[in-house]
């Protein structure tokens, strides 16, 4: 099948990759001239792992290649994909300006072209977007082009830094549409991927995308808040997790890591536009206004974590070296990642930050760029954390994980650390006598006075 994917970024470029890996001859198209040129080259725009060598291997064998001309990507394709930015406005809602302009562009290339003029398309929305913009993109084309063409709505689920495995072994395609002959172009495209197609209306799949962000987002917040009862009366959250887990109704794959928080391009932003679909619709949102409230302050507690181990020792003047700037291991992407808060709050309060990342250096340099005395990026990790007067460590990326509290406390000055992630064992760092924290364990610290109000409760009496 001949597939055109406009919008090449972290969605476009791996999804088209994956359709030409399965057999589909694919063209993909962006405006970003400097990324195609790239691309033609075999360079390849952003970190994922698995992309590069998928990308060249296709493009040698034809199946892939690029272009900024939409007429070009659209001549030949029976099916075109939508999948550009939709990222959040103002108010929190989607903004579909770059969608608005696709729609227009494909609409006015199918009507110029004129070999296969009234041909029968295929147009995907594979971008995020409100639900509604299936008709919003019908219309726009409708305005330019007469021939016949349906709007199908087939949201991208692909996790950043799985996403090649995730578009080569989709869990599932939701695909929404009203017309039978679109579900017949649609399963033939998903026919060489091996996973259930759901098919629905076009409302119904556009909302499916953000309902499953907001879920995994509620997750994150939900043991995120469990995480700070945990940390009053000595539990352990990661085995609290555990514990939940192997019930079937929650299962093994719950997003039930305690953390510094979600960041990324799409929880964030994806719950603050289900959080404005929802006002829109005159319907309360107090529940996904709280799991990003959490989040907000989760976020910020790296910073309150830090001040309390320094004690009566403030941040001004401190070196402080933080390990981890994506939002997550395995990507470079820096859109509201914890870095962002926490960094900028440190240099606030007097810090000297020393960043490192193993890859998102130079993207983070770009949101925050290095301030002399401030904040500066080193490449080499253990470069970064010598003579540091505390670590703190934003993203789990596999190289900090293997590193030892021994190998630590060589290194920095004074061995205080905040473990935003949970790589280490709390006994373990205070056997070697580190000032640490964590995320929700602090087994052994609960407060007197709060066990003593738990243990006290009336209830609590009435079951003895
Ligand atoms: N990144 C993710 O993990 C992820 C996962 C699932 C869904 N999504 C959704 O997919 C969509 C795309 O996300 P992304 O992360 O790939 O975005 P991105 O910003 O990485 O890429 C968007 C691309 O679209 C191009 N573009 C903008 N206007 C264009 C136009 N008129 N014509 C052609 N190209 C144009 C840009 O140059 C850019 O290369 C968003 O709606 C996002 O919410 C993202």
């Amino acid at each position: 099948m001949k597939i055109a994917v406009v919008g090449t970024g972290y969605v476009g470029l791996t999804t088209g990759t994956a359709f030409a890996e399965k057999g589909h001859d694919v063209v993909c198209m962006d405006v970003d001239e400097q990324k195609i040129n790239n691309l033609k080259k075999g360079i390849i725009p952003i970190w994922e792992p698995g992309l590069t060598t998928l990308v060249r291997g296709n493009a040698k064998s034809g199946r892939l290649t690029f272009t900024t001309s939409i007429e070009e990507a659209m001549q030949s394709s029976q099916v075109m994909f939508i999948a550009v930015g939709t990222p959040p406005g103002e108010d929190g809602s989607a903004d579909l300006k770059y969608v608005r302009q696709v729609a227009t562009d494909i609409g006015k290339a199918l009507s110029a072209m004129r070999t296969r003029k009234n041909a029968y398309h295929v147009i995907v929305n594979k971008s995020t977007v409100p639900v509604g913009t299936g008709n919003l993109v019908r219309d726009i084309v409708a305005k330019h082009y007469k021939g016949e063409f349906d709007v199908v709505s087939n949201p991208e689920f692909l996790r950043e830094g799985a996403a090649v495995e995730d578009c080569l072994n989709p869990d599932r395609a939701v695909v929404g549409t009203d017309s039978e002959k679109a579900q017949r172009v649609m399963k033939a495209l998903f026919k060489p991927f091996d996973c259930p197609v759901v098919f629905m209306d076009v409302r119904s799949a556009e909302l499916t995308k953000y309902a499953s962000n907001a879920l995994l987002a509620s997750e994150i917040s939900f043991i995120n808040s469990i995480s700070r009862v945990a940390e009053v009366v000595g539990a352990d959250v990661t085995k609290v997790a555990e514990g939940m887990k192997l019930d079937r109704r929650i299962g093994p794959h719950a997003f039930l890591r305690a953390g510094a928080g979600y960041g990324g391009s799409c929880f964030p932003k994806d719950v603050k536009a289900l959080i404005h679909i929802s006002k829109q619709a005159g319907v309360d949102a107090t529940f996904l206004q709280a799991v990003e409230d959490v989040n907000a302050t989760q976020k910020a507690s790296v910073v309150d974590k830090l001040e309390t181990l320094l004690g009566k020792k403030s941040l001004k003047g401190k070196t402080v070296t933080v390990w981890g700037l994506a939002f997550k291991p395995n990507t470079d992407d820096m859109r509201e990642a914890v870095a962002l808060t926490v960094i900028p709050k440190l240099v606030r309060k007097g810090a000297k930050v020393i960043a490192h990342d193993p890859v998102a250096d130079v993207q983070a340099s770009i949101y925050m760029p290095e301030q002399k005395g401030k904040l500066q990026y080193v490449q080499d990790k253990w470069e970064a954390a010598k003579g540091a007067d505390a670590l703190v460590v934003l993203t789990e990326w596999p190289e900090y994980q293997k590193v030892t509290l021994a190998e630590l406390k060589k290194v920095l000055k004074t061995p205080i650390l905040v473990d935003g992630r949970n790589i280490w064992d709390p006994k373990q760092a205070q056997e070697l006598k580190f000032d640490y924290d964590s995320i929700g364990r602090q087994v052994g610290n609960e407060s007197e006075d709060v066990l003593a109000a738990c243990c006290s409760a009336p209830e609590m009496h009435a079951a003895l």
